[in-house]
């Protein structure tokens, strides 16, 4: 160990040196926290701007700092080693991303059924992650009710209100609000943009789907973003920063928010991907930004439906398809609603939730 100036460094950690700076070691002394509730309780302006050390302890496993004016921090080494600075700190959430075009075909969605999700913590968390990665599942071998699939989700955690309910039902209805509520085709697209935060994970649960046609269509919108930034490099800076009004409206509501296409972690890995074609309203705007974004966004309309990238499946009764609404972009073929009933249940959870839960189950 050794101080220089406004830095502690411990020598050789994996390798290489870690380097504290004294201000985040004093902003991080365990007595900085409750100790019940474990949320931050030490306002950083009662410190000093440049905290200095009057002597250094270094035991087998902990570090004892001594601090001008004899405050105490006593850290444990396997903390600091877990927290150095300019590495990420571990998220057992953050499995990483499986991105997948059409190749694989429907069975390359991976299938796992209810009844473990339901009673068996080791096969939700196996669930969890394995849909994260992928961005899609389904859940099979479910009753035919609708309590069945609310039971899945929440497993998860609770439900993600919106203005169409705690639940929706997506079958063909007199005086629809929406286009899905029809037996119309439904082109590729995410739920709600208009929304300040979209929706996460979407859950679409079959309890009939006996009519002719009313099948699924998904694409990995990660797949399609990479494609565009590898084969159309100004196209895909355009998209991540031309800002898309979208917005829905009926007699109750009127729900608006203007993002970019495809948006971007700081580090640029894909963040989330928006789109529907449905909810894109007048665009505002200026007239050089709107007349090079059209062609940009006609390109992207076309590639979005390349066959490439596509998946088709028919779910069945029984059946349930789990998406990242915020990644994978699905779309229905047409139905003949006089052929037979088709009926899905709809619900979503958020992404938040979703990888909280992961966390927990993941705890030693
Ligand atoms: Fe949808």
């Amino acid at each position: 160990v050794s101080v220089q100036a406004d830095q502690l460094r411990l020598n050789g950690v994996d390798g290489q040196d870690a380097i504290y700076p004294l201000i985040w070691l004093r902003h991080n002394c365990p007595s900085a926290f409750h100790p019940e509730t474990g949320e931050r309780v030490l306002d950083l302006r009662d410190l000093p701007e440049v905290p200095a050390l009057d002597d250094v302890e270094v035991g087998h496993d902990r570090l004892r700092l001594v601090w001008e004016g004899g405050h105490v921090s006593d850290f444990a080494m396997d903390w600091l080693m877990s927290h150095i600075p300019g590495r990420a700190t571990s998220d057992k959430a953050d499995n990483g991303i499986e991105v997948w075009d059409g190749s694989g075909g429907a069975t390359s969605v991976p299938r796992f059924a209810a009844q473990p999700i339901v009673s068996e913590d080791a096969a939700l968390l196996d669930w969890l992650r394995r849909t994260r990665a992928h961005g899609v599942s389904i859940v099979t071998d479910m009753e035919l009710t609708k309590e069945a699939g609310i039971a899945v989700a929440r497993r998860v955690a609770f439900l993600r209100e919106t203005n169409f309910g705690v639940t929706f039902s997506v079958e063909n209805k007199p005086d629809p609000t929406n286009l899905a509520y029809t037996a119309e085709a439904l082109p590729l697209h995410t739920d709600l943009p208009n929304q300040e935060l979209p929706p996460g994970y979407q859950f679409l649960q079959c309890i009939a789907n006996e009519a002719e046609g009313g099948g699924s269509v998904l694409v990995d919108g990660f797949a399609v973003a990479e494609s565009c930034r590898a084969e159309a490099p100004e196209d895909f800076q355009m998209l991540t920063r031309v800002a898309v009004p979208f917005r829905y409206f009926d007699n109750a509501f009127d729900i608006r928010a203007h993002r970019p296409i495809i948006d971007l972690h700081h580090d640029g890995r894909l963040k989330e991907i928006s789109h529907s074609s449905h909810l894109v309203d007048v665009f505002d705007m200026d007239c050089a930004t709107m007349t090079a974004f059209y062609p940009v966004f006609r390109r992207w309309l076309a590639r979005l439906e390349e066959d490439r990238f596509k998946v088709e499946l028919k779910l069945a009764g029984g059946e349930m398809m789990v998406f990242d609404n915020r990644r994978i972009l699905h779309g229905r073929t047409s139905f003949d609603p006089s052929t037979g009933y088709r009926l899905l249940q709809g619900f979503y959870v958020d992404r938040q939730e979703w990888d909280s839960r992961i966390r927990v189950l993941s705890r030693a």
